[in-house]
C-alpha cells in the first residue's frame, strides 16, 4: 500500500507561462483540503540547490493567504529558471572549463530529510524529463504540462498556449490597419522552438497571408510571389507570420545563443533575415515586428485559466490515489494521467495533414512551400 500523504512541494520551471500561479493555487488548496501541508520551491529547484542565495527561505510553506488572488496573474509566485538543470548541473573546473553533473540526489535527500512525500512538477520538457529522473530515482512526482509553445506529446494542449495565441491573434489584428495605410509587408516573428503552435493557430486567427513554421521548410520565392499576387489584386499589404524555429529550405536555422552547458539553444533572428529577403524580392517597405516575451506575459485566458485549475487540483487527486510518474494531460473527454516516460523528451510538432494546415491552404494562405 502507498504511504499516506503529509507534505507536498510544489515547483514551477522553464520559460514561465500564463496560468502557474493559477496551478499553484490549485495545488495549495486541494492540498489543504486534505489536511496536507504544501511548500513551494524556489525557481525551478534553486530553492534546494542554492539555499543561500534566498534569505526567506529556498523552501516556502505556502498558505491560502499566500496564493488567494493570484490564478488571474500572469507569472509565477515562486519564480523559475529555464537554466541548472539538475541532472546536467553546469560547474565550471578549476582550468576555467565547464562540466555537466548529476545534483539529483540533492534533491531527494532534501525531501527526505525535511519529510516532504510527493511533488507537484510543473512545467515543459525539460522539467517534465528531471520530474520522471526524480520518479525513477523514488521520489512520487506528478507532472503538470506547462508551456506556451504546446508542444508537448500525449496532452490535447499545454496551458499557455490559448493566452499567447490570443495575444498574437490581437496583435495581428492591429498590424493588418497600419500595414494597409502604409501598404507595406510586416513580418511578425513569433515564439514556439522547433514547433509552429503559436505562428499557425495565431497566424490564421489573425488572417496572415503567409506562415512559416519549422514543420514545413520555407521558399522564400513562394511568399514572395504571394505578395506579388496579393499586389497585382490591388491588395497592397501582406502579413507574413514567422515562428522563430522555421526555416528556409535551402538555408538554416537562425540563432541568437548557441547551446551552453546548462542552457539550451536561443532561437531568434528569423523575421528580419526573411524581411530583408522579402523587401529585396518584392521592393516593397517591410518591416518586423517581433513578439518574443510578450507572448508570455499577461492574465491567462479563460481557458487557460480553467485549465490549469483543473490540473493543479488532479494532480493533488493523482497523488491521493498513489499514483506517481504520471503527468496530468487535457484529453477529449477529461483529465487523463499519461506516464512521464512515455512524455519527456518528445516533442508534438503540428502535424502536416492536420485540418488546421489544411484550413490555412484552403484560405490561401502561402506555407512557403
Ligand atoms: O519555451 C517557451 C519559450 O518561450 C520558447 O518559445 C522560446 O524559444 C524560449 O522560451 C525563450 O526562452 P528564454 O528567452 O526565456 O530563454
Amino acid at each position: 500500500m502507498t504511504p499516506s500523504i503529509r507534505r507536498i512541494a510544489v515547483c514551477t520551471g522553464g520559460g514561465d507561462a500564463p496560468g502557474l500561479n493559477a496551478v499553484i493555487q490549485s495545488v495549495l488548496i486541494a492540498a489543504d483540503n486534505r489536511d496536507w501541508e504544501c511548500y513551494g520551491i524556489r525557481d525551478g529547484f534553486n530553492g534546494i540547490l542554492f539555499p543561500e542565495r534566498y534569505a526567506s527561505g529556498g523552501v516556502q510553506r505556502l498558505t491560502r493567504e499566500r496564493v488567494r488572488g493570484i490564478s488571474h496573474l500572469g507569472g509565477t509566485i515562486l519564480g523559475t529558471t529555464n537554466k541548472g538543470n539538475p541532472l546536467r548541473f553546469p560547474v565550471t573546473l578549476p582550468d576555467g572549463s565547464t562540466r555537466e553533473i548529476d545534483r539529483s540526489d540533492e534533491i531527494l535527500a532534501y525531501f527526505a530529510t525535511h519529510q516532504i512525500d510527493a511533488l507537484v512538477s510543473v512545467g515543459g520538457d525539460g522539467s517534465l524529463t528531471i520530474a520522471n529522473a526524480l520518479h525513477q530515482k523514488g521520489l512520487r512526482v506528478v507532472g503538470v504540462p506547462k508551456t506556451i509553445d504546446n508542444d508537448l506529446d500525449k496532452t490535447f494542449t499545454t496551458f499557455g498556449f490559448d493566452t499567447a495565441v490570443a495575444f498574437a491573434t490581437e496583435c495581428l489584428d492591429r498590424l493588418h490597419s497600419t500595414a494597409e495605410s502604409h501598404q507595406r509587408v510586416m513580418v511578425v516573428e513569433v515564439m514556439g522552438r522547433y514547433a509552429g503552435w503559436i505562428a499557425l493557430h495565431s497566424g490564421i486567427a489573425g488572417n496572415a497571408h503567409a506562415i512559416l513554421i519549422p514543420e514545413i521548410a520555407f521558399d522564400l520565392e513562394k511568399v514572395a510571389a504571394k505578395i506579388r499576387a496579393r499586389d497585382a489584386e490591388g491588395r497592397l499589404y501582406s502579413i507574413v507570420l514567422v515562428a522563430e524555429g522555421a526555416q528556409p529550405c535551402d538555408g538554416h536555422r537562425e540563432l541568437l545563443a548557441p547551446a551552453e552547458a546548462g542552457h539550451a539553444e536561443r532561437l531568434g533572428g528569423i523575421g528580419e533575415r526573411v524581411a530583408d529577403a522579402l523587401a529585396e524580392r518584392t521592393g516593397k517597405d517591410t518591416r518586423v515586428v517581433v513578439l518574443g516575451h510578450l507572448l508570455r506575459g499577461g492574465s491567462p485566458t479563460a481557458f487557460d485559466r480553467l485549465a490549469a485549475l483543473r490540473f493543479g487540483a488532479a494532480a493533488v487527486r493523482a497523488l491521493d490515489e498513489g499514483q506517481s510518474g504520471i503527468m496530468v494531460a487535457l484529453g477529449y473527454t477529461g483529465v487523463d494521467y499519461v506516464a512521464l516516460e512515455e512524455v519527456a523528451g518528445r516533442m508534438k510538432a503540428v502535424p502536416l495533414a492536420s485540418d488546421t494546415v489544411q484550413t490555412g491552404r484552403d484560405l490561401g494562405i502561402c506555407f512557403g512551400d
